[in-house]
C-alpha cells in the first residue's frame, strides 16, 4: 500500500507554484487576484499528481474567496486515496500588505482521516510543541495551563510567548495570558503561522485563540506529522453560523483532541512562504546569467517518516 509521504516532492511542487504565480501581488493592496492566481496554479499543478485526492478542506466560503472547493477531486485519479486540506494564500491581508507570516500551505493524509467540521467556519485552538503533549489540561484555566507548559518546557511562565490573533474577540484571552504573567505575540492574521510557530517552538510556545476551522485542520496535521499538541472546540462566530450550528446539533462544548482532528501519523504538512516568516523566508524574484526567476523557500513536516525538510527552489521563468 502506498504512503501519503511518498506524495512529499509532488506536493511541495504544488505549493511552490502557487507561491511564484501569486508572487506578483505581494504588497500590491490586492488579496483577490493574487488568490486567484494561486488557487488557479495549484489546481493546475495538483491535478498531475499521482493520487485519488479529494478536498476535504478547502477555503473560500467564509469569506467568499476563490477557492479549491470542499469535494473537488484532484490529483490523476491513479494511486492511493488522499484527503487534501488547502489554504492557498493563509493570511490573505498579510500578503496584500507585505506584512510577516503568509504562507501557501497543504496538508495531506489517507482518505477519510481528516475531521469534518461540518457548518462551523470557526473553531477555538489551543496548539503546543511536543514536550508538552500529554501535559495540558485543555480545560483548565489559562493561567493553569500556562503553569503546566512552562513545566513541560522547563520554563518559568513569564518566559513564555503565546501566539493570538488580534481580534476583539480576543480581548479578554490576551488579558488573561498577560495576567498569568507570559508574554503575547499579537499578529492581525494568520493562525497557521502562528500554529507552527508553537509546533516547531520558533518563536511562540504555543497558539491560543479562535480562527478558522480550515486553518485548524491544516494545523492538526502538522501537529501530528512533529507529534506536538493540539485541542479544538467548535466555536461558531457569524450569526448564520451559530444558527447552522444550533440546527445540525454541532457540540460547541466538546473538546477535541489532535487525534480526533486528523486520524493518521501519514500526514504530511507542506507550507511554502509568500512574505517572511518565522521559519520561511519570503518568494524571491531575482536575476541572473540564465535571465529572471523566482525562489521560494518550504517547509514539510511528515509524519510518516517523522521529520522536517526545508526545501529552497529556484526556478527560471
Ligand atoms: P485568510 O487567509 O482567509 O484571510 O485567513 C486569515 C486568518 O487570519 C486565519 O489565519 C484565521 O484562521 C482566520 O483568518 C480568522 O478569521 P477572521 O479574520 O474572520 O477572524
Amino acid at each position: 500500500m502506498g504512503s501519503v509521504s511518498n506524495l512529499k516532492i509532488d506536493l511541495v511542487e504544488v505549493c511552490e507554484a502557487a507561491a511564484r504565480a501569486c508572487a506578483p501581488f505581494i504588497g500590491s493592496g490586492n488579496k483577490d487576484e493574487g488568490d486567484g492566481l494561486a488557487v488557479d496554479a495549484m489546481r493546475s499543478r495538483i491535478n498531475q499528481v499521482k493520487m485519488r485526492g479529494l478536498i476535504v478542506i478547502g477555503e473560500g466560503a467564509k469569506d467568499e474567496a476563490p477557492a479549491l472547493y470542499d469535494g473537488e477531486a484532484v490529483g490523476t485519479g491513479e494511486g492511493i486515496g488522499v484527503d487534501i486540506a488547502v489554504d492557498p494564500i493563509e493570511g490573505t491581508n498579510l500578503f496584500a500588505k507585505d506584512m510577516p507570516g503568509s504562507i501557501c500551505t497543504l496538508a495531506a493524509a489517507p482518505v477519510g482521516t481528516m475531521f469534518q467540521p461540518g457548518p462551523c467556519f470557526y473553531m477555538d485552538k489551543q496548539v503546543y510543541p511536543k514536550v508538552a503533549r500529554g501535559k495540558i489540561d485543555p480545560q483548565a484555566p489559562v493561567a493553569e495551563r500556562l503553569g503546566q507548559l512552562a513545566r513541560a518546557l522547563g520554563k518559568e511562565r513569564r518566559e513564555l510567548k503565546v501566539f493570538i490573533l488580534d481580534k476583539p474577540r480576543h480581548q479578554e484571552l490576551i488579558a488573561e495570558v498577560y495576567a498569568a504573567g507570559a508574554k503575547v505575540r499579537l499578529a492581525t492574521d494568520g493562525d497557521v503561522n502562528g500554529a507552527i510557530q508553537a509546533v516547531l517552538n520558533m518563536g511562540s510556545d504555543a497558539l491560543f485563540g479562535i480562527g478558522g476551522t480550515p486553518e485548524g485542520i491544516v494545523t492538526a496535521c502538522a501537529a501530528r506529522a512533529m507529534g506536538a499538541e493540539m485541542f479544538a472546540r467548535m466555536a461558531p462566530q457569524k450569526d448564520f453560523e451559530i444558527e447552522l450550528c444550533r440546527k445540525e446539533g454541532v457540540d460547541t462544548q466538546r473538546i477535541l483532541t489532535r487525534d480526533e482532528l486528523v486520524t493518521s501519523d501519514d500526514v504530511l504538512f507542506i507550507a511554502t512562504g509568500l512574505t517572511s516568516g518565522a521559519y520561511v523566508r519570503h518568494v524571491k524574484v531575482g536575476y541572473d546569467a540564465y535571465g529572471r526567476h523566482k525562489t521560494t523557500d518550504t517547509v514539510v513536516l511528515d509524519g510518516g517518516v517523522g521529520n522536517i525538510r526545508r526545501v529552497q527552489t529556484t526556478v527560471h521563468v
